[in-house]
């Protein structure tokens, strides 16, 4: 890609704190107006990238352009492009009001009240929070709260908005709901959303593209689908979604065939025909999940694996008991070959 497409480019970005390289060698490029999350486990420096990206931090060797300009060594302060944290925390004692205009009001010149009120009210509308400007924080909801942090974000029209873990703190449904929220925002307003996350299906399910890391390291960029349906090795196909590995053809390969891949029936016979691997299985262990049934089986041949059955074929196949001798097989186009590594 061309230095002018992309908002934040990465070149060969490495930041060492004493023996810890908690970035490595990273190469990254983020299009203006894309919903990019970075995806991986704690310590394998998501955190550090964005405040690389910000500015807050500087690279150890490697560097930093933004849209086509090189900020290596350059502070926050001073960088071309305005990028802003979400930061999740509000002021309890102020209003909403307060809380989302707090920025606009450390400025100098400090813009007028009638000024502040318009941004104020945009703000809020961004997030569907109109009205709301004289609750206090504590008044609101989790997620209201959660909204009114973006729209503090927003108010400042950034072009880059950095978010870190931004619905690690919510439970599940708050989650799945804002995660609709924070997508459907992102499309409305178009500034660039660069997300970190070591939630796999926050990651997938709102990005337009995934960077997964390890290490330190990107293992793979691409999107959702790409990372799920190609990606380039064992670590990036456990983490993510969920997958069965079995001994590959060669040494340092592994075969791969995701969950959902599986086809179980009562016997090997009873199997839909086009199959490329069938056996005898057993059910050690049987999961309701709602609209999927996990099955945990085991095979002489190939050890233990994972099976997702689907809600409607129950229809065809039944429901199989701990215990119950069955079948499991695959098509061809089901695996996957990785390295291991
Ligand atoms: N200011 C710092 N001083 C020393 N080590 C740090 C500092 N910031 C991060 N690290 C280390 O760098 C690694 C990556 O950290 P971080 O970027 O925060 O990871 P993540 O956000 O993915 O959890 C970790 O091993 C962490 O302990
Ligand atoms: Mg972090």
């Amino acid at each position: 890609m061309s230095e002018a497409q992309s908002v934040i480019e990465f070149r060969n970005v490495t930041k060492r704190f004493g023996d810890v390289a908690a970035v490595l060698d990273n190469n990254l490029s983020v299009r203006a107006g894309e919903f990019l999350s970075i995806l991986g486990p704690s310590g394998c420096g998501k955190t550090t990238s964005l405040r690389m990206m910000a500015g807050f931090e500087q690279p150890t060797s490697g560097e930093v352009f933004l849209r086509g300009q090189n900020v290596t060594g350059v502070p926050a302060y001073r960088r071309p492009v305005n990028m802003v944290f979400q930061h999740y925390a509000l002021f309890p004692h102020l209003s909403v009001a307060d809380n989302v205009s707090y920025g606009l009001r450390q400025r100098s010149p400090k813009p007028s009240r009638v000024e502040i009120g318009k941004a104020v009210d945009e703000a809020l509308a961004m997030v569907r929070l109109e009205g709301y400007g004289k609750r206090r924080s504590y008044e609101l909801s989790g997620g209201q709260q959660q909204r009114v942090a973006l729209a503090r974000a927003l108010i400042n029209r950034p072009a880059v908005l950095l978010l870190d873990e931004p619905l690690a703190a919510l439970d599940a449904k708050l989650r799945h709901d804002m995660q609709i929220e924070l997508q459907n925002l992102q499309r409305d307003v178009g500034i660039t959303f660069l997300l970190v996350t070591h939630d796999q299906e926050e990651a997938l399910s709102m990005s337009d593209r995934v960077c997964v890391m390890r290490d330190g390291r990107i293992e793979q960029t691409g999107s959702p689908r790409d990372l799920y349906d190609r990606p380039i090795n064992r670590y990036v196909a456990d983490f993510v979604g969920k997958t069965n590995f079995f001994a590959g053809p060669s040494r340092g390969e592994i075969l791969s065939v995701r969950p959902e891949m599986i086809e179980i029936a009562a016997s090997v016979k009873q199997l839909p025909e086009g199959l490329s691997a069938r056996v005898p299985v057993k059910v050690l262990n049987r999961i309701f999940l709602g609209e999927h049934t996990e099955y945990r089986v085991a095979s002489d041949k190939l050890g233990e694996f994972m099976v997702m059955a689907p809600r409607k074929s129950e229809r065809l196949t039944g429901v199989y008991d701990i215990g119950d001798m069955i079948a499991a097989g695959w098509r061809a186009d089901a695996e996957r070959i990785l390295p291991e590594n």
